[in-house]
Formats: C-alpha cells, sequence, structure tokens
C-alpha cells in the first residue's frame, strides 16, 4: 500500500516551531520511526508552504499514484476553498490530520475548510496523529 504524507506550510520547521505546541521532533526523524514500524508500506513524504503546489501534489498522486493521502495542510486547512475542491476532486482518500487539538486553540482553528472533503479527522496526539491516520487508511 502507497500512502503519500503531505505537510503544509511551516511544517517545515517542525523540532524548531513553537515546540511547546509541536514537539521538539523534526518531521525527518519522525518519518525514519514511521518507515521502521510499517516496512510494508510505501510512505512518500512532501512538504510546502505554496497552497497551489499542494494543490498540484494532490492531483498527482490522487488519480491511482497512491492508496491514501495523510494530509496537515496546516494554517490552509482554515483557509483553503482550492484545497477542498483538490480534495473532491481526486479518487484517492484522505485523512486530514493535526499535530495540535486545534479545538483548544484560538477560535480561527476551529473551521477547517477540507474536512468535509475527506475521509476523516485526527487531531491532537502530536506526531502520533500520522500514525493513527495511517491505521484508519490501513482499515
Ligand atoms: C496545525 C494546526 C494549524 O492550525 C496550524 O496553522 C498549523 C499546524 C497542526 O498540525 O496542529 O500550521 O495543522
Amino acid at each position: 500500500m502507497r500512502i503519500q504524507i503531505i505537510n503544509g506550510p511551516n511544517l517545515n520547521l517542525l523540532g524548531r516551531r513553537e515546540p511547546g505546541i509541536y514537539g521538539d521532533s523534526d518531521f525527518d526523524s519522525y518519518l525514519g520511526q514511521l518507515r521502521q514500524r510499517y516496512p510494508d508500506l510505501e510512505l512518500a513524504y512532501f512538504q510546502s508552504n505554496v497552497e497551489g503546489e499542494l494543490v498540484n501534489k494532490l492531483h498527482e498522486v490522487g488519480f491511482g499514484e497512491a492508496d491514501g493521502i495523510v494530509l496537515n495542510a496546516g494554517a490552509y486547512t482554515h483557509t483553503s476553498v482550492a484545497l477542498h475542491d483538490a480534495l473532491r476532486a481526486i479518487e484517492t482518500p484522505a485523512v486530514e490530520v493535526h499535530i495540535s487539538n486545534v479545538h483548544q486553540r484560538e477560535e480561527f482553528r476551529h473551521h477547517s475548510m477540507i474536512a468535509a472533503a475527506c475521509r476523516g479527522v485526527i487531531c491532537g496526539f502530536g506526531l502520533d496523529s500520522y500514525r493513527l491516520a495511517i491505521e484508519a487508511l490501513k482499515g
């Protein structure tokens, strides 16, 4: 099974960015742990700070190249009609993830523009949110 993990804006700074909220591990180290834990899965990774590049990646993998998508769209979660439309347009199921519990945070983080276009949403479990999303996609 091929799973595409997609991280949006500012998530390239994981480990350095607000460690009290997002932890002190960078994503590459965490990805290494995930690959060790799931040797039978193909875990591909893409990160961009650019909304259109995230849309392009969804198009690229969303018609057969991946069997599931784990998407942390970062702040675009709360604003992006383009990501919502892309998720609706593609065939591959996606799970929305967040490291932090967005519902315990500022009100502008409580609404997701993309949740309705995803299979489900996992938030608030730190980096383990990604593993839980993989478990959900594995079924
Ligand atoms: C985030 C939550 C978003 O509100 C925020 O803009 C992020 C990270 C999370 O993983 O907790 O960049 O998606």
